[in-house]
């Protein structure tokens, strides 16, 4: 199994059955595309069997909004199966047909269920194998089993299984049954094909039921048995909006745990979102109420204090990054102290042992090694050099009412407070910059640029100013 480039022709494919619209949502959105723990719900799902197969021996059913699923999990490299009218999961894989004709097994999971296991599909996998059956269900006992098929064995202490009821069809004694079918199968493909069309839809939904196909395959004399999964809470789905929360909030608390048991330190994880594909080395603190998103990467012996919000970023390693930051696909190098109140745009790259201060919003701007900006500054489309210090309200006019230009400040700069530079612009190594300067043309290096008006001061002016007016107030003495 896996991507080893071995002929797939005798192994097993993944079917993935995701062309539903989740009805019971009320969304619009294709349920598969609601998302927990940070990706949608198929994502998952796909990198669970991706860890079992090769991509291209993953199918996904897709049905409902069609493009959209394909557009949200194509990178994956899986392939597509279009089931244009949703008649049901027993017709899901009667679309699957071409596609699977060529392998021995598939297994076949819901696009609905995130919290499935590689390693519950291998021991599923296993178990198919070893019992040498047509079908093998997965089976759990959850503390609430209605709403999901119940398993009917063919005697007391047989393992074969007669067939799946589905809720709505239960008899009063069936309502007592435990054993619930969780919607993940494996099948011999075979005997699958060959029974398939005796599907029917006499059933409330007037559907194609894949569940049916455990009563088709027994009364063909072919074996079916339960696998029981080691974990039920694996295989839980969402069919509600408040399901789907609980399944986020599991699968971030998951998450946090994996990243403690390899020595983050993470304050109050029930309070942070910290999405899959984020990874964070040892000896690194997170304080309560961070959310660390998308492909995030934190190096180690960084802390990032509560409130921040850091989205496709890497950061390196002794970084600080105080209290709400808000910083989006940048890069952060070693010893970096960001905050409070920074904000990254996209775009920016920001060197070793810089210092980004309070209320500084940065934008596709490079900063070299030990370059300061501590306070209330823009810098868009810039290049400021090593050990560069931008005075407080430093601003660059990247931008003309039409086009963006760039800003290039060398190295050992002094920008001073207050100053704007109209870009585009450079300002050389070496060079300073008087405080409140509009700074409209090149300054050499080595430098000295103001450009602001002469300050004029009045002597005695403001008394002179006053003097009628206190007469008027005041009047002279008797
Ligand atoms: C299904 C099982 C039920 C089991 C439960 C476990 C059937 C008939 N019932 O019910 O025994 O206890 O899962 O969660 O299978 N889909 C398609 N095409 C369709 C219909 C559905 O691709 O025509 C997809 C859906 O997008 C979904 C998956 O199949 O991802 C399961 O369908 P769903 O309607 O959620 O089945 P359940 O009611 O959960
Ligand atoms: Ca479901």
């Amino acid at each position: 199994m896996g991507s080893n480039g071995v002929e797939s022709t005798s192994k097993l494919a993944v079917v993935i059955m995701a062309a539903g619209k989740g009805t019971r949502l009320k969304s619009r959105r294709p349920k598969v595309l609601h998302e927990v723990g940070g990706k949608p719900l198929l994502a998952h799902v796909i990198a669970a069997a991706a860890q079992v197969a090769a991509p291209e021996d993953i199918y996904a059913v897709i049905g409902y909004q069609a493009e959209n699923v394909r557009a949200a999990v194509e990178s994956s490299g899986i392939r597509f199966i279009e089931q244009a009218e949703q008649r049901g999961t027993g017709h899901a894989i009667q679309c699957a047909r071409p596609a699977i004709a060529g392998y021995e097994n598939i297994l076949v999971l819901s696009g609905d269920a995130p919290l499935i296991q590689a390693k519950t599909l291998s021991a599923l996998a296993t178990f198919h194998q070893a019992q040498g059956a047509a079908m093998t269900l997965t089976s759990a006992e959850p503390d609430e089993p209605t709403g999901y098929g119940r398993v009917i064995y063919a005697g007391q202490d047989s393992p074969k299984v007669l067939a799946i009821i589905e809720q709505k069809m239960l008899t009063p004694e069936q309502l007592a049954l435990r054993e619930v079918n969780m919607g993940l199968y494996a099948f011999k493909t075979a005997p699958l094909l060959a029974n398939l069309d005796k599907l029917t839809t006499d059933n409330p939904h007037g559907e194609l039921y894949l569940t049916d196909m455990a009563k088709v395959l027994h009364a063909a004399g072919e074996r079916v048995v339960a696998f029981r999964a080691p974990d039920p809470d694996e295989l839980l789905g969402a069919n509600t909006i408040e399901e789907m929360m609980t399944l986020d909030a599991s699968l971030r608390l998951a998450k946090a745990r994996r990243l403690m048991a390899a020595g983050v330190t993470i304050f109050r994880p029930e309070t942070c979102v910290i999405d899959a594909d984020v990874e964070v080395a040892a000896d690194t603190v997170i304080e309560p109420f961070v959310q660390l998103l998308g492909r995030t990467r934190v190096g180690s012996d960084c802390r990032i204090r509560s409130y921040t919000v850091v989205e496709n970023c890497t950061l390196g390693n002794n970084v600080q990054v105080l209290q709400s930051c808000v910083l989006a696909d940048s890069t952060v190098a070693d010893g970096a102290r960001i905050g409070p109140f920074a904000r990254f745009r996209p775009g920016c790259e920001i060197g070793e042992d810089v210092h980004i201060g309070n209320f500084v919003e940065v934008k596709k701007t490079k900063l070299r090694k030990g370059a300061k900006a501590g306070h209330l500054t823009y810098l868009g489309d810039a290049e400021v050099g090593e050990g560069t210090n931008i005075g407080a309200g430093v601003i660059t006019c990247n931008y003309d009412g039409i086009q963006k230009h760039a800003t290039r400040i060398g190295d050992n700069v002094f920008v001073g407070s207050d100053s704007t530079l109209v870009a585009p612009v450079t300002v050389e190594d070496g060079a300073y910059i008087g405080a409140g300067s509009c700074i409209t043309k090149d300054v050499p290096s080595g430098s000295l640029a103001v450009a602001r008006a002469h300050q004029i001061n009045k002597d005695g002016w403001v008394d002179a100013r006053r003097a009628p007016q206190k007469a008027k107030e005041e009047p002279p003495a008797k």
